[in-house]
């Protein structure tokens, strides 16, 4: 058994922005159900304080750089026996809003001394320096919000082995070097090899330089970060972890419980491979849900997301509008918030064609499930997807994904080519280019299949065949942990 500590600055279902939620809420599950004494460590935040039942104090400590001493709070992960510790300062944590955003979009001001303060915390627990008797073998890391972690203890004799995971790298944690002095971080942090990234304070080099191991979630995305069109500048660095043996990508694995739709309290209707039949009650119920049109036989589109960028959502907007100008037989059921410009041309699009687009802007977990079980494909032309879990869910569900060949999208999903098709391996539909065009074709291709419907039901039952829950990369981890 191993003592392994995860550090997380989000974890489903107490707070969520994105797939690092989803990933820090079940792999910790999986890895103590194969027996490791694992703890999840976090911040505090308002929403979690409030969502979690007897949550008590176990210690109380002074970190460097910050004036008022810090709580350590101790409570169970829900419908779990993985213990969780909170970083309680409320100062930091304790505030209306999201995990990195005021509840106005921007950023926290203060970001750089928050994070810092909870990896600050993270690395004194990680030595055993609040009086908990326990210190893990391991401590395992995730983006830049824990970057400083593994480089606080790096030095330090009867340190545990540490294991940082990029989930994406586009964002990286950059202060300016006012920053860095104002935090009261070791000098010694400050240069090429360490934190400093041309002039700035990167704190996800703190990860990247001072972890025993990196990861990434899928194998493809751990080769793309080591080039330049993927590696933001830091491919060198990448390359060179890779070549050390230093860096692998370990994929990504869903809940299975939460999402099953042969238990998934969410939907209309439940289903399974055996009465997949029942799926298009689901469908109807979504069309109903957004005012379409209730037709079977018309190609409904799903698309949850961060509408970022990253996302390829300027590829959806520009295909989907030219695909109903010319009068394609298809539907659009869309869910995300993000990025302003986004959110409106959405909204223009639903306003041009209300029977073919429904939008809801904002966050909402009951429809998300609803789409991944009402839609007939899903949509992630994603510029990069360093694993992408959605489509993951759709496979689940036998909603086909439609994805662009990068990262976790091309390890994941087999293309509808003809000889895929007949050796039963398809699962959905993959393009190249990162262009409206060929998003363009792919969905007509697929809306070409979806008049076959035995093709078609083919094609559901193996992407409902697919598992890709954590058992295997819970096992690739725990291989890793030995080997350090
Ligand atoms: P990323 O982490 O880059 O956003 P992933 O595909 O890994 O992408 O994970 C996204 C997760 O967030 C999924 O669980 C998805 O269902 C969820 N999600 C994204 N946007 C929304 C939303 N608006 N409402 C509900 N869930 C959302
Ligand atoms: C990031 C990535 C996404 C990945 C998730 C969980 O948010 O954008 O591709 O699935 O992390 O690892």
């Amino acid at each position: 058994m191993r003592k392994i500590l995860f550090a997380s600055s989000e974890v489903h279902p107490l707070i969520k922005t994105g797939g690092l939620a989803d990933v820090s809420g079940s792999l910790p599950i999986a890895l103590r159900q194969q027996g490791q004494d694992i703890r999840i460590i976090m911040p505090a935040y308002r929403k979690c304080l409030e969502g979690l039942d007897s949550i008590h104090t176990i210690a109380t400590l002074k970190l460097d750089g910050f004036h008022l001493p810090i709580e350590i709070l101790q409570s169970t992960l829900p419908d779990s026996d993985v213990t969780i510790w909170l970083v309680h300062s409320p100062q930091h944590f304790d505030r209306e809003g999201g995990p990195y955003c005021a509840p106005s979009g921007e950023d926290w001001e203060d970001n750089a001394a928050r994070f810092t303060l909870f990896s600050r915390a993270v690395a004194a627990l990680s030595m055993n320096q609040a009086g908990l008797d326990w210190q893990p073998d391991i401590l395992h890391c995730s983006d830049w919000q824990t970057g400083l972690a593994p480089a606080l203890i790096a030095d330090l004799p009867n340190r545990p082995a540490t294991v940082f995971t990029i989930h994406n790298l586009a964002y990286q944690g950059l202060y300016s070097r006012a920053i860095f002095d104002a935090l009261d971080l070791p000098d010694k942090l400050w240069h090429s090899d360490g934190l400093e990234f041309y002039g700035l304070l990167s704190l996800m080099k703190g990860g990247l330089i001072y972890a025993d191991h990196i990861t990434t979630v899928s194998p493809t995305y751990a080769k793309e970060i080591c080039n330049y069109e993927f590696g933001y500048g830091l491919e060198g660095l990448l390359s060179l972890r890779a070549k050390q043996g230093r860096l692998s990508g370990i994929l990504n694995g869903i809940d299975n419980n939460e999402w099953d739709p042969e238990t998934d309290s969410y939907l209309t209707k439940t289903y399974a491979i055996k009465n997949i039949r029942n799926k298009s009650i689901n469908k109807s119920s979504l069309q109903q849900y957004f005012g379409l049109p209730e037709k079977a036989d018309v190609l409904l589109m799903g698309l949850i997301s961060r509408l970022v960028s990253q996302k390829g959502i300027d590829l959806t907007l520009d295909a989907v509008t030219t695909l109903l100008e010319s009068g394609a037989n298809i539907q659009l059921a869309c869910l995300g918030s993000g990025a302003a410009d986004y959110e409106q041309d959405l909204r223009i699009l639903r306003a041009r064609f209300p029977d073919k687009v429904g939008v809801d802007i904002g966050y909402n977990e009951k429809l998300a499930h609803q789409i991944e079980a009402g839609a007939d494909v899903f949509l992630m032309p994603s510029r990069f997807e360093p694993c992408g879990l959605n489509q993951l869910y759709s496979l689940r569900y036998g909603t086909l994904p439609i994805v662009r060949n990068t990262g976790g999208l091309a390890d994941t999903v087999v293309d509808a080519t003809e000889s895929n098709r007949k050796n039963e391996i398809a699962t959905g539909f993959k393009f190249n280019q990162t262009t409206a065009e060929a998003l363009e074709e792919t969905i007509v291709r697929a809306l070409d299949l979806f008049q076959r419907p035995r093709i078609w039901r083919k094609m559901m039952i193996t992407a409902m065949e697919q598992n890709y829950s954590w058992g295997q990369s819970a096992d690739t981890y725990l291989q890793l942990y030995e080997s350090l």
